[in-house]
């Protein structure tokens, strides 16, 4: 069957591994809920929160992500929040979801752990259920913060590790990158590693390579989130081709946040063509102008990438996600078939 390039990238069965729920917030709930709780926010419209989307680094997006994270307060707001994005996915035909949470966004203003934690799994079980739709949580310390902070973080956490083991398989590191190097939590995450959490952290989306180093060899990550700025280092780039560690590129971002100028310019496809283990992610879809399928349609408009290589994009988030290896064969023979009865028009 021959469709067309936005339909193919439509229905080609995908795993997404690098989104933060609560930078999925659309402003429309961010205006709901700000309203159900009585929370004030420097916008009067969508207009106006919409031509706030205009970053200049990583840095002036935190700062309105962080604002804009004020409105979510109790356990229904994060469900109502997990609930949209989840829905989102299914209609892209993500079959797999990994989402990052923050909760230290949250417990620095009073929302009690349990409700973010509840909030989110709740929302995942019921699309488990009704959808067969799979997802597995990730719980990011904020690296503006102190590392004593984030011991604090996964000291509350643990409690809830018992009702969440279907859910919550590991820890990662996000926010501001320049000034704080992964080596900043080499023990929280030593401690996390030892309690057999599964480990990713954000390196080398503006840092330089040797964050990602130290991502891989102090916090021993088995994913880098972004990883782009490995390519100036030439030992890092074949040590990440050589030993397959997945990099979690997320496009449009990288655009939003001048990390590139031009998607045109951006390195993904040459590092794919490098041998390195390349997925597609959406990171903070409203923020950043788009889903996991504008991601793939940006990139492959770019680039003119063919059905081969949007498969095998495809195959690397299906191999790179923290699922189990017998339901990882069942997506990856999902997608033979899909590649074996379509082509790009
Ligand atoms: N938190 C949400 N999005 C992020 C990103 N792109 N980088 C670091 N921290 C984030
Ligand atoms: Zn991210």
């Amino acid at each position: 069957m021959k469709t067309s390039l936005s339909e193919f990238i439509a229905n080609l069965p995908k795993a997404e591994l690098h989104l933060h729920i609560e930078g999925s917030l659309e402003p429309e709930m961010m205006f709901a809920l700000a309203k159900r709780n009585s929370v004030k926010i420097p916008f009067t419209t969508i207009d106006e929160v919409r031509a706030a989307y205009n970053f200049r680094d990583l840095k002036s997006f935190l700062d309105l992500y962080f604002a804009g994270t004020a409105v979510l307060q109790t356990e229904t707001d994060f469900y109502e929040l997990t609930k949209a994005y989840v829905e989102k996915a299914i209609t892209d035909n993500i079959r797999h979801s990994e989402l990052f949470f923050d909760p230290q966004t949250h417990t620095d203003r009073g929302v009690p752990i349990s409700a973010v934690f509840a909030g989110i799994a709740r929302a995942l079980r019921e699309a488990r259920s009704s959808d067969g739709f799979s997802s597995k949580m990730i719980m990011c310390f904020l690296r503006h913060l102190s590392e004593e902070d984030a011991f604090e973080t996964l000291q509350a956490a643990l409690p809830l590790r018992a009702d969440h083991t279907d859910l919550w398989c590991g820890v990662g590191l996000d926010s501001s990158e320049f000034g704080n190097p992964p080596k900043k939590f080499s023990k929280v995450f030593d401690m996390a590693r030892e309690l057999g959490f599964r480990i990713v952290a954000h390196a080398g989306e503006e840092g330089p390579p040797e964050y990602i180093w130290e991502a891989l060899e102090i916090l021993k990550v088995e994913r880098v989130d972004h990883g782009i700025k490995c390519e100036t280092d030439e030992r890092l780039v074949k040590y990440l081709a050589e030993h397959r560690i997945p990099l979690t590129v997320c496009p449009l971002s990288n655009l939003k946040l001048c990390v590139v100028k031009k998607i045109e310019e951006h390195n993904l496809v040459r590092l794919l063509r490098s041998g390195l283990c390349i997925t597609i992610n959406s990171d903070d879809p409203p923020y950043f102008g788009g889903y996991i399928n504008d991601n793939f349609i940006a990139v492959a408009s770019a680039f003119n990438l063919t059905g081969e290589d949007l498969v095998d994009l495809a195959r690397n988030s299906f191999r790179s996600s923290f699922a189990d290896d017998e339901q990882k064969m069942k997506w990856l023979q999902e997608i033979d078939e899909y590649a074996d009865n379509r082509a790009i028009d």
